[in-house]
Protein backbone atom coordinates (compact mmCIF):
# COMPACT_ATOMS: atom_id res chain seq x y z
CA UNK A 1 0.00 0.00 0.00
CA UNK A 2 0.92 3.69 -0.46
CA UNK A 3 2.05 5.56 2.58
CA UNK A 4 -1.53 7.69 2.76
CA UNK A 5 -2.67 10.81 4.51
CA UNK A 6 -2.14 9.64 7.78
CA UNK A 7 -0.10 11.88 10.12
CA UNK A 8 1.85 9.03 11.09
CA UNK A 9 5.04 8.30 8.97
CA UNK A 10 4.11 4.65 8.65
CA UNK A 11 5.58 2.17 6.81
CA UNK A 12 5.08 2.16 2.65
CA UNK A 13 6.25 3.84 -0.61
CA UNK A 14 5.68 8.03 -0.75
CA UNK A 15 8.24 9.03 -3.46
CA UNK A 16 6.63 8.05 -6.58
CA UNK A 17 9.50 8.00 -10.05
CA UNK A 18 7.66 6.38 -12.13
CA UNK A 19 3.84 4.66 -13.56
CA UNK A 20 2.68 2.42 -13.60
CA UNK A 21 4.08 1.35 -10.12
CA UNK A 22 7.04 -1.33 -10.22
CA UNK A 23 5.01 -3.90 -8.82
CA UNK A 24 2.57 -4.47 -12.20
CA UNK A 25 6.09 -5.09 -13.80
CA UNK A 26 6.78 -9.08 -15.16
CA UNK A 27 9.73 -11.19 -16.70
CA UNK A 28 6.55 -11.81 -19.59
CA UNK A 29 7.03 -7.95 -20.09
CA UNK A 30 10.93 -8.40 -21.69
CA UNK A 31 9.38 -9.72 -24.81
CA UNK A 32 8.48 -5.99 -25.71
CA UNK A 33 11.74 -4.32 -24.07
CA UNK A 34 13.77 -7.03 -26.60
CA UNK A 35 11.90 -5.55 -28.82
CA UNK A 36 12.45 -1.65 -27.94
CA UNK A 37 16.10 -2.41 -27.05
CA UNK A 38 17.07 -4.54 -30.57
CA UNK A 39 15.03 -1.61 -32.79
CA UNK A 40 16.20 1.57 -33.86
CA UNK A 41 14.63 4.22 -31.50
CA UNK A 42 10.94 5.24 -31.89
CA UNK A 43 10.20 8.92 -31.94
CA UNK A 44 7.64 9.92 -29.27
CA UNK A 45 3.82 10.30 -29.99
CA UNK A 46 3.75 13.86 -31.49
CA UNK A 47 7.55 13.90 -32.43
CA UNK A 48 9.43 13.29 -35.37
CA UNK A 49 12.72 12.84 -33.88
CA UNK A 50 13.77 10.18 -31.55
CA UNK A 51 13.86 10.92 -27.85
CA UNK A 52 17.10 12.53 -26.03
CA UNK A 53 19.40 9.42 -24.58
CA UNK A 54 20.30 8.94 -21.16
CA UNK A 55 22.56 6.40 -19.50
CA UNK A 56 22.50 5.56 -16.00
CA UNK A 57 24.93 3.37 -13.96
CA UNK A 58 23.96 1.69 -10.46
CA UNK A 59 26.82 1.25 -8.26
CA UNK A 60 25.75 -0.99 -5.09
CA UNK A 61 28.76 -0.60 -2.38
CA UNK A 62 28.15 1.30 0.47
CA UNK A 63 30.42 1.65 3.64
CA UNK A 64 27.74 1.06 5.65
CA UNK A 65 23.87 0.73 5.24
CA UNK A 66 21.42 3.64 6.05
CA UNK A 67 18.80 2.76 8.61
CA UNK A 68 16.69 3.94 6.34
CA UNK A 69 18.09 3.14 3.00
CA UNK A 70 16.03 1.02 0.79
CA UNK A 71 18.21 0.91 -2.17
CA UNK A 72 19.99 -2.27 -3.79
CA UNK A 73 23.33 -1.71 -1.66
CA UNK A 74 26.18 -4.11 -0.10
CA UNK A 75 28.51 -3.42 2.71
CA UNK A 76 30.16 -6.61 2.37
CA UNK A 77 32.02 -6.79 -0.55
CA UNK A 78 35.94 -6.81 -0.86
CA UNK A 79 37.98 -5.38 -3.90
CA UNK A 80 37.85 -8.99 -5.46
CA UNK A 81 34.29 -8.48 -5.95
CA UNK A 82 34.30 -4.83 -6.60
CA UNK A 83 36.40 -5.75 -9.27
CA UNK A 84 33.93 -8.85 -10.50
CA UNK A 85 30.75 -5.78 -10.45
CA UNK A 86 33.42 -3.36 -12.72
CA UNK A 87 34.12 -6.52 -15.18
CA UNK A 88 30.19 -7.16 -15.52
CA UNK A 89 29.03 -3.43 -15.73
CA UNK A 90 31.89 -3.09 -18.10
CA UNK A 91 30.54 -6.04 -20.29
CA UNK A 92 27.04 -4.85 -20.04
CA UNK A 93 28.13 -1.43 -21.19
CA UNK A 94 29.82 -3.09 -24.47
CA UNK A 95 26.77 -4.86 -24.88
CA UNK A 96 24.16 -1.80 -24.59
CA UNK A 97 26.60 0.02 -26.80
CA UNK A 98 25.45 -2.22 -29.97
CA UNK A 99 21.83 -2.68 -29.51
CA UNK A 100 20.12 -0.47 -32.48
CA UNK A 101 18.43 1.37 -29.53
CA UNK A 102 21.30 3.18 -29.51
CA UNK A 103 20.14 4.69 -32.65
CA UNK A 104 23.80 7.06 -33.61
CA UNK A 105 22.71 9.23 -30.46
CA UNK A 106 24.91 10.47 -28.32
CA UNK A 107 24.36 10.56 -24.54
CA UNK A 108 22.67 13.86 -23.42
CA UNK A 109 23.02 12.82 -19.71
CA UNK A 110 24.75 10.32 -17.77
CA UNK A 111 24.07 9.42 -13.90
CA UNK A 112 26.37 7.29 -11.98
CA UNK A 113 24.01 6.42 -8.71
CA UNK A 114 23.61 4.14 -5.82
CA UNK A 115 24.42 2.55 -3.50
CA UNK A 116 27.44 4.94 -3.17
CA UNK A 117 29.69 5.54 -6.28
CA UNK A 118 32.36 7.16 -4.64
CA UNK A 119 32.89 4.09 -2.54
CA UNK A 120 35.31 3.24 -5.85
CA UNK A 121 38.62 3.99 -5.09
CA UNK A 122 40.08 6.68 -7.68
CA UNK A 123 42.26 4.10 -9.20
CA UNK A 124 38.58 1.60 -9.60
CA UNK A 125 37.02 4.87 -11.18
CA UNK A 126 39.73 5.17 -13.47
CA UNK A 127 40.00 2.11 -14.35
CA UNK A 128 36.24 1.34 -15.29
CA UNK A 129 35.96 4.64 -16.74
CA UNK A 130 38.84 3.36 -19.32
CA UNK A 131 37.26 -0.03 -19.99
CA UNK A 132 33.52 2.02 -20.51
CA UNK A 133 35.02 4.20 -22.76
CA UNK A 134 36.07 1.04 -25.47
CA UNK A 135 32.46 1.39 -25.96
CA UNK A 136 31.05 4.87 -25.56
CA UNK A 137 31.66 8.26 -23.98
CA UNK A 138 29.99 11.14 -22.70
CA UNK A 139 31.81 13.77 -24.52
CA UNK A 140 28.68 15.77 -25.83
CA UNK A 141 26.77 14.78 -22.19
CA UNK A 142 25.24 18.23 -20.74
CA UNK A 143 25.45 16.56 -17.40
CA UNK A 144 27.16 13.27 -15.49
CA UNK A 145 26.00 12.80 -12.28
CA UNK A 146 28.42 11.22 -9.61
CA UNK A 147 26.37 10.58 -6.23
CA UNK A 148 29.34 10.95 -3.07
CA UNK A 149 28.98 10.18 0.61
CA UNK A 150 31.08 12.59 1.97
CA UNK A 151 33.40 10.12 3.86
CA UNK A 152 34.36 8.11 0.97
CA UNK A 153 36.07 11.43 -0.41
CA UNK A 154 39.53 12.60 -0.80
CA UNK A 155 41.01 15.52 -2.71
CA UNK A 156 42.98 13.11 -5.22
CA UNK A 157 39.44 10.61 -5.87
CA UNK A 158 37.20 14.27 -6.30
CA UNK A 159 40.25 15.54 -8.75
CA UNK A 160 39.90 12.27 -10.85
CA UNK A 161 36.08 12.57 -11.16
CA UNK A 162 36.38 16.28 -12.49
CA UNK A 163 38.68 14.51 -14.62
CA UNK A 164 36.37 11.74 -15.57
CA UNK A 165 34.23 14.92 -16.82
CA UNK A 166 31.55 14.53 -13.52
CA UNK A 167 29.87 17.51 -13.66
CA UNK A 168 27.77 17.60 -10.97
CA UNK A 169 28.60 15.95 -7.76
CA UNK A 170 26.01 15.51 -5.31
CA UNK A 171 26.67 14.41 -1.85
CA UNK A 172 24.28 13.01 -0.01
CA UNK A 173 24.93 15.06 3.65
CA UNK A 174 21.52 14.34 5.09
CA UNK A 175 21.85 16.03 8.54
CA UNK A 176 24.60 18.21 10.03
CA UNK A 177 23.55 16.84 13.49
CA UNK A 178 26.49 14.20 14.52
CA UNK A 179 23.99 12.36 16.96
CA UNK A 180 21.73 12.15 14.18
CA UNK A 181 24.26 11.06 11.76
CA UNK A 182 24.90 8.11 13.84
CA UNK A 183 21.67 7.47 14.97
CA UNK A 184 20.73 6.96 11.26
CA UNK A 185 23.25 4.53 10.62
CA UNK A 186 25.14 6.91 8.19
CA UNK A 187 28.75 6.09 7.86
CA UNK A 188 30.07 9.73 8.41
CA UNK A 189 29.98 12.70 10.88
CA UNK A 190 29.80 16.56 10.14
CA UNK A 191 33.35 16.83 10.10
CA UNK A 192 33.87 14.92 6.93
CA UNK A 193 31.77 17.05 5.17
CA UNK A 194 33.77 19.83 5.90
CA UNK A 195 36.76 17.94 4.76
CA UNK A 196 35.33 17.39 1.38
CA UNK A 197 33.76 20.73 0.64
CA UNK A 198 37.32 21.94 0.11
CA UNK A 199 38.11 19.59 -2.35
CA UNK A 200 35.12 19.85 -3.88
CA UNK A 201 35.28 23.63 -4.39
CA UNK A 202 38.72 23.10 -5.16
CA UNK A 203 37.84 20.99 -8.32
CA UNK A 204 35.84 23.18 -9.89
CA UNK A 205 32.54 21.35 -10.56
CA UNK A 206 29.50 23.56 -12.48
CA UNK A 207 27.07 21.82 -10.18
CA UNK A 208 27.24 20.36 -6.71
CA UNK A 209 24.14 19.68 -4.87
CA UNK A 210 23.49 18.94 -1.17
CA UNK A 211 20.78 16.27 -0.29
CA UNK A 212 19.16 16.55 2.85
CA UNK A 213 16.53 14.50 4.30
CA UNK A 214 13.76 16.09 6.79
CA UNK A 215 12.49 13.56 9.21
CA UNK A 216 15.70 11.68 10.35
CA UNK A 217 15.19 9.65 13.46
CA UNK A 218 16.18 12.18 16.24
CA UNK A 219 15.78 15.21 14.20
CA UNK A 220 14.08 18.03 15.96
CA UNK A 221 13.20 22.10 15.49
CA UNK A 222 16.50 22.60 16.61
CA UNK A 223 18.95 20.36 14.81
CA UNK A 224 16.58 21.26 11.57
CA UNK A 225 17.38 25.06 11.85
CA UNK A 226 20.76 24.33 12.26
CA UNK A 227 21.31 21.64 9.64
CA UNK A 228 19.99 24.17 6.96
CA UNK A 229 21.66 27.51 8.42
CA UNK A 230 25.11 24.98 7.75
CA UNK A 231 23.81 24.34 4.69
CA UNK A 232 23.13 28.06 3.46
CA UNK A 233 26.74 28.71 4.74
CA UNK A 234 28.03 26.22 1.83
CA UNK A 235 26.59 27.87 -0.51
CA UNK A 236 25.73 24.96 -2.72
CA UNK A 237 24.65 25.32 -5.75
CA UNK A 238 21.21 23.44 -5.69
CA UNK A 239 20.18 21.59 -2.66
CA UNK A 240 17.81 18.74 -2.70
CA UNK A 241 15.58 17.93 0.29
CA UNK A 242 13.38 14.64 0.47
CA UNK A 243 11.01 14.01 3.24
CA UNK A 244 11.62 10.83 4.71
CA UNK A 245 9.57 7.62 3.55
CA UNK A 246 10.18 3.98 4.89
CA UNK A 247 9.39 1.80 1.99
CA UNK A 248 9.51 -2.17 3.54
CA UNK A 249 12.86 -2.96 3.15
CA UNK A 250 14.54 -0.25 5.22
CA UNK A 251 15.81 -1.63 8.61
CA UNK A 252 13.27 1.33 10.55
CA UNK A 253 10.68 -0.54 8.70
CA UNK A 254 11.55 -4.31 9.76
CA UNK A 255 11.91 -3.18 12.99
CA UNK A 256 8.73 -1.59 13.20
CA UNK A 257 7.20 -4.34 11.58
CA UNK A 258 8.65 -7.14 13.53
CA UNK A 259 8.60 -5.61 16.82
CA UNK A 260 5.40 -3.70 16.66
CA UNK A 261 7.24 -0.60 17.84
CA UNK A 262 5.73 2.35 16.75
CA UNK A 263 7.18 4.81 13.79
CA UNK A 264 10.81 6.57 15.26
CA UNK A 265 10.37 8.70 12.27
CA UNK A 266 8.44 12.70 12.97
CA UNK A 267 4.65 12.55 11.42
CA UNK A 268 4.17 13.78 8.13
CA UNK A 269 2.99 17.38 9.38
CA UNK A 270 6.50 18.02 10.95
CA UNK A 271 8.35 16.70 8.09
CA UNK A 272 6.54 19.36 5.71
CA UNK A 273 6.92 22.20 8.36
CA UNK A 274 10.98 21.29 7.90
CA UNK A 275 10.65 21.30 4.41
CA UNK A 276 8.76 24.26 4.01
CA UNK A 277 11.05 26.11 7.04
CA UNK A 278 14.36 25.74 4.71
CA UNK A 279 12.53 26.82 1.43
CA UNK A 280 11.66 30.28 3.22
CA UNK A 281 15.24 30.23 4.45
CA UNK A 282 16.91 29.02 1.25
CA UNK A 283 14.50 31.39 -1.06
CA UNK A 284 14.98 34.13 1.67
CA UNK A 285 19.12 34.18 0.36
CA UNK A 286 17.94 33.85 -2.98
CA UNK A 287 17.64 30.13 -4.09
CA UNK A 288 14.46 29.68 -6.65
CA UNK A 289 12.20 26.64 -6.06
CA UNK A 290 12.73 24.22 -9.04
CA UNK A 291 10.64 21.15 -7.84
CA UNK A 292 9.06 19.93 -4.41
CA UNK A 293 12.47 18.62 -3.54
CA UNK A 294 14.95 21.12 -4.69
CA UNK A 295 16.07 24.39 -4.92
CA UNK A 296 18.83 26.05 -6.70
CA UNK A 297 20.89 29.19 -5.92
CA UNK A 298 21.26 30.15 -9.85
CA UNK A 299 18.53 29.32 -12.00
CA UNK A 300 20.46 30.34 -15.08
CA UNK A 301 23.26 28.22 -14.21
CA UNK A 302 22.09 25.14 -13.11
CA UNK A 303 19.28 23.05 -14.92
CA UNK A 304 18.83 19.36 -14.30
CA UNK A 305 19.42 17.53 -17.60
CA UNK A 306 18.56 13.84 -15.90
CA UNK A 307 15.43 15.13 -13.92
CA UNK A 308 14.23 17.23 -17.30
CA UNK A 309 15.02 14.68 -19.96
CA UNK A 310 13.28 11.82 -18.44
CA UNK A 311 10.56 13.50 -16.71
CA UNK A 312 9.76 14.20 -20.77
CA UNK A 313 9.88 10.95 -21.67
CA UNK A 314 13.81 10.58 -22.70
CA UNK A 315 15.12 7.41 -23.26
CA UNK A 316 17.32 6.01 -20.28
CA UNK A 317 19.14 3.11 -20.50
CA UNK A 318 19.90 1.21 -17.51
CA UNK A 319 22.95 -0.84 -16.34
CA UNK A 320 23.80 -1.89 -12.84
CA UNK A 321 22.22 -4.45 -10.47
CA UNK A 322 18.35 -3.77 -10.06
CA UNK A 323 18.67 -0.83 -12.29
CA UNK A 324 15.65 0.53 -14.06
CA UNK A 325 15.65 2.14 -17.85
CA UNK A 326 13.19 3.15 -20.08
CA UNK A 327 13.75 2.52 -23.74
CA UNK A 328 10.96 3.78 -26.68
CA UNK A 329 8.33 4.18 -24.29
CA UNK A 330 8.92 0.37 -22.80
CA UNK A 331 10.10 0.08 -18.91
CA UNK A 332 12.60 -2.51 -18.00
CA UNK A 333 14.18 -3.32 -14.98
CA UNK A 334 17.82 -5.38 -14.60
CA UNK A 335 18.15 -8.49 -12.61
CA UNK A 336 17.78 -7.48 -8.98
CA UNK A 337 20.31 -9.39 -7.25
CA UNK A 338 24.16 -10.27 -7.30
CA UNK A 339 24.55 -13.32 -8.77
CA UNK A 340 21.74 -12.79 -11.27
CA UNK A 341 23.79 -9.63 -12.59
CA UNK A 342 26.77 -10.91 -12.85
CA UNK A 343 25.46 -14.57 -13.62
CA UNK A 344 23.64 -13.12 -16.91
CA UNK A 345 26.83 -10.55 -18.09
CA UNK A 346 29.32 -13.70 -17.59
CA UNK A 347 27.06 -15.76 -19.73
CA UNK A 348 27.46 -12.69 -22.43
CA UNK A 349 23.47 -11.64 -22.26
CA UNK A 350 21.62 -8.55 -20.93
CA UNK A 351 20.55 -8.52 -17.59
CA UNK A 352 16.99 -8.16 -17.74
CA UNK A 353 15.03 -8.89 -15.30
CA UNK A 354 11.41 -7.12 -15.89
CA UNK A 355 9.54 -5.23 -18.13
CA UNK A 356 5.79 -3.56 -19.35
CA UNK A 357 5.04 -1.74 -22.13
CA UNK A 358 2.52 1.06 -20.96
CA UNK A 359 -0.14 1.79 -22.95
CA UNK A 360 -0.58 5.49 -24.40
CA UNK A 361 -2.19 6.41 -21.34
CA UNK A 362 -0.14 5.42 -18.71
CA UNK A 363 2.47 7.15 -20.85
CA UNK A 364 0.72 10.32 -20.29
CA UNK A 365 0.22 9.52 -16.73
CA UNK A 366 3.64 8.98 -16.17
CA UNK A 367 4.92 12.17 -17.65
CA UNK A 368 1.97 14.25 -16.04
CA UNK A 369 2.61 12.89 -12.59
CA UNK A 370 6.64 13.21 -12.98
CA UNK A 371 6.48 16.83 -14.50
CA UNK A 372 3.62 17.72 -11.93
CA UNK A 373 6.66 17.30 -9.11
CA UNK A 374 8.07 20.55 -10.70
CA UNK A 375 5.08 22.81 -9.01
CA UNK A 376 3.82 23.21 -12.93
CA UNK A 377 1.95 21.44 -16.12
CA UNK A 378 2.07 23.16 -19.49
CA UNK A 379 -1.11 21.69 -20.84
CA UNK A 380 -0.34 22.55 -24.27
CA UNK A 381 2.65 20.25 -23.89
CA UNK A 382 0.17 17.14 -23.41
CA UNK A 383 -2.21 18.52 -26.05
CA UNK A 384 0.61 18.44 -28.87
CA UNK A 385 2.42 15.24 -27.57
CA UNK A 386 -0.74 12.94 -26.35
CA UNK A 387 -3.63 14.87 -27.57
CA UNK A 388 -5.34 15.39 -24.47
CA UNK A 389 -6.65 18.40 -22.61
CA UNK A 390 -5.38 17.51 -19.00
CA UNK A 391 -7.46 19.95 -17.26
CA UNK A 392 -10.81 18.40 -18.80
CA UNK A 393 -9.72 14.69 -18.62
CA UNK A 394 -9.20 14.77 -14.73
CA UNK A 395 -11.45 17.87 -13.95
CA UNK A 396 -12.70 16.62 -10.89
CA UNK A 397 -9.01 16.08 -9.05
CA UNK A 398 -8.08 19.69 -10.33
CA UNK A 399 -11.41 21.04 -8.84
CA UNK A 400 -10.91 19.05 -5.74
CA UNK A 401 -7.05 20.28 -5.06
CA UNK A 402 -7.75 23.73 -5.92
CA UNK A 403 -9.96 23.92 -3.45
CA UNK A 404 -8.43 22.35 -1.02
CA UNK A 405 -5.91 24.76 -1.48
CA UNK A 406 -2.95 22.70 -3.03
CA UNK A 407 -2.80 24.15 -6.63
CA UNK A 408 -4.08 27.01 -8.90
CA UNK A 409 -5.19 26.01 -13.01
CA UNK A 410 -6.86 27.54 -15.80
CA UNK A 411 -6.65 25.94 -19.40
CA UNK A 412 -3.21 26.56 -19.74
CA UNK A 413 -1.12 25.23 -16.96
CA UNK A 414 -1.40 23.64 -13.01
CA UNK A 415 0.66 25.71 -10.45
CA UNK A 416 1.42 24.08 -7.15
CA UNK A 417 0.78 26.16 -4.50
CA UNK A 418 3.40 25.64 -1.14
CA UNK A 419 0.80 23.45 0.49
CA UNK A 420 0.66 21.22 -2.92
CA UNK A 421 4.37 21.31 -3.64
CA UNK A 422 4.95 20.03 0.42
CA UNK A 423 2.51 17.13 -0.19
CA UNK A 424 3.30 16.27 -3.95
CA UNK A 425 3.85 12.81 -4.17
CA UNK A 426 0.45 12.13 -2.31
CA UNK A 427 -1.54 14.25 -4.89
CA UNK A 428 0.11 11.83 -7.64
CA UNK A 429 -2.27 8.76 -7.34
CA UNK A 430 -5.39 10.13 -7.84
CA UNK A 431 -4.04 10.40 -11.64
CA UNK A 432 -3.52 6.79 -11.90
CA UNK A 433 -6.35 4.26 -13.20
CA UNK A 434 -8.52 2.92 -10.56
CA UNK A 435 -6.81 -0.40 -10.71
CA UNK A 436 -3.30 0.89 -9.78
CA UNK A 437 -4.55 3.08 -6.67
CA UNK A 438 -4.27 0.88 -3.65
CA UNK A 439 -1.64 -1.82 -5.38
CA UNK A 440 1.97 -1.31 -3.97
CA UNK A 441 3.92 0.49 -5.44
CA UNK A 442 7.72 -1.05 -5.39
C1 LIG B 1 20.58 6.48 -3.45
S1 LIG B 1 20.92 7.51 -2.09
C2 LIG B 1 22.68 7.61 -2.33
C3 LIG B 1 23.40 8.43 -1.29
C4 LIG B 1 24.85 8.05 -1.05
N1 LIG B 1 25.00 6.64 -0.90
C5 LIG B 1 25.36 8.69 0.24
O1 LIG B 1 25.68 7.99 1.13
O2 LIG B 1 25.40 9.90 0.32
C6 LIG B 1 20.35 9.07 -2.65
C7 LIG B 1 19.56 9.87 -1.68
O3 LIG B 1 18.32 9.27 -1.39
C8 LIG B 1 17.82 9.84 -0.20
N2 LIG B 1 17.14 8.78 0.58
C9 LIG B 1 17.62 7.54 0.81
N3 LIG B 1 16.74 6.84 1.57
C10 LIG B 1 15.68 7.66 1.82
C11 LIG B 1 14.45 7.53 2.54
N4 LIG B 1 14.12 6.40 3.18
N5 LIG B 1 13.61 8.58 2.57
C12 LIG B 1 13.93 9.73 1.94
N6 LIG B 1 15.06 9.92 1.25
C13 LIG B 1 15.94 8.91 1.19
C14 LIG B 1 19.01 10.45 0.53
O4 LIG B 1 18.89 11.85 0.60
C15 LIG B 1 20.19 10.05 -0.33
O5 LIG B 1 21.20 11.01 -0.35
Amino acid sequence: MMATETNKTEVGSYFISNYPPFSQWTPEGLAEVRAALDAPPLAPPGQTEPAPLGLYLHIPFCRKRCKFCYFRVYTDKAAGDVETYVAALSREIELVSRLQIMGGRPFRFVYFGGGTPSFLSAKQLTSLVDRLRANIHWDQAEEVTFECEPGTLSQPKVQTLRDLGVTRLSLGVENFGDKVLEENGRAHLSGEVYKAWDWIQAAGFPNVNIDLISGMVGETWDNWKDSIAKTIDLAPDSVTIYQMELPFNTVISRDMLGNHVESPVADWPTKRAWVDYAFDELSAVGYAVSSAYTLVKDKNKVNFSYRDNLWHGADLLATGVASFGHASGVHYQNEPDWAGYVGALEQGRLPLARGMKPTPHQLLVREMILQLKTGRLETGYFRDKFNVDVIEHWHDAWRQFADEGYLTFDDRHVALLRSGLLRADALLPAFFETEHRGVRYT
